[in-house]
């Protein structure tokens, strides 16, 4: 909607520093050049609020890797909050299972790097992994905020607390999953799978009615097609693996399980990705990238979503903050 810069009875000089700041958003803008150039005052983001929107491609996207992980503790609620702060249009997590069976944000199979914890996640119950510090370990960010006392969330938490605020990529780490056996009842493997992460995942959204504002992506193909079994109206997003898919383009990688999009590596990422996702018009976005150049360097080479823990950094680049409606 296009708002009037100025009602008609303001004083001139209310509008002549208006005009100032409208020429300063320009120049800025100009000086930036390519995507971020077509940002202007009329133009204020607002954030994705469907994964069709997301997808529209009328916009490059910026989606928070792990949270805003460059300012606070990754796949921690904290770091989440901070995303949505700095306008991300979209979080990425990693998740694994506890022992009895509560979807847990961690990326590690091990709690060792990233909590006060040691040992393997799937060894702990929920309760357990509760009282662990998910924050200590990293420090102080760059405005001297500290973490300690952060906890490990679950999904469900992390749903509840952002639902409707931002879109969401679940990423389900492989360390959980496993082949289903091949001689089992179809009763059987319905039980199974319930449990199964990607089952719970599936659970979790759909108790919420969120399928239309989460995405699921996975580097194992096995977790992927359980989720599709299990949930088919989820979308899901292929994780480029160089070694399992090595020499395969994003068609052949998504189609086996039915994937809607493609996420790749930036070191991973060709040409001919790109040309074969866009034949086909499946939406490719490029992990993970901080570096605001490397940044500017795809969006011209046609990615339209980039996985950053700097979403502060994209934002800036891509459809920044406009102009403040006048006082
Ligand atoms: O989903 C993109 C990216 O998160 C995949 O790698 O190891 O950071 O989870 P990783
Ligand atoms: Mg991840």
């Amino acid at each position: 909607m296009r708002r009037p810069w100025r009602a008609r009875h303001e004083r001139t000089s209310r509008w002549l520093v208006g005009l100032g700041m409208t020429w300063a958003m320009i120049l800025a803008a100009s000086c930036a050049g390519g995507p971020a150039a077509e940002a202007g005052p009329e133009e204020a983001w607002t954030r994705p609020s469907t994964l069709d929107e997301f997808f529209d491609g009328s916009w490059p996207r910026v989606i928070a890797h792990r949270g805003f992980s460059a300012e606070a503790p990754e796949n921690t609620m904290v770091a989440i909050e901070k995303a949505i702060e700095a306008r991300a249009d979209m979080v990425e997590f990693d998740v694994l299972l506890s022992r009895d069976g509560e979807v847990v944000l961690i990326h590690d199979e091990t709690l060792d790097r990233t909590t006060d914890g040691r040992g393997r996640v799937a060894d702990r119950d929920l309760a357990s992994l509760r009282e662990l510090d998910a924050g200590a370990w990293f420090g102080a960010n760059s405005s001297g905020e500290r973490f300690a006392g952060e906890r490990i969330p679950t999904l469900g938490d992390v749903l509840d607390a952002t639902a409707g605020r931002i879109l969401i990529n679940v990423e389900i780490k492989t360390e959980a999953i496993f082949d289903l056996p091949n001689d089992s009842t179809v009763d059987e493997i319905s039980a199974l799978l319930a449990t199964s992460l990607p089952g719970r995942v599936a659970e979790e959204i759909r108790q919420r009615g969120l399928v239309d504002q989460v995405i699921v992506s996975s580097f194992d193909p096995r977790a992927l097609d359980q989720l599709r079994r299990i949930a088919p109206e989820i979308r899901r997003a292929s994780l480029f693996d160089p070694e399992l898919h090595a020499g395969r383009l994003p068609r052949q990688v998504t189609r086996e399980v039915d994937a809607f999009g493609f996420n790749v590596g930036s070191r991973h990422l060709t040409e001919a990705m790109l040309a074969d996702a866009a034949t086909a018009g499946l939406p490719v976005s490029v992990y993970t990238v901080d570096d605001r150049r490397e940044m500017r360097r795809l969006l011209e080479r046609g990615v339209r979503a980039i996985f950053t823990n700097r979403p502060d950094v994209m934002r800036r680049l891509v459809r920044p903050e406009s102009a403040s409606p006048p006082p």
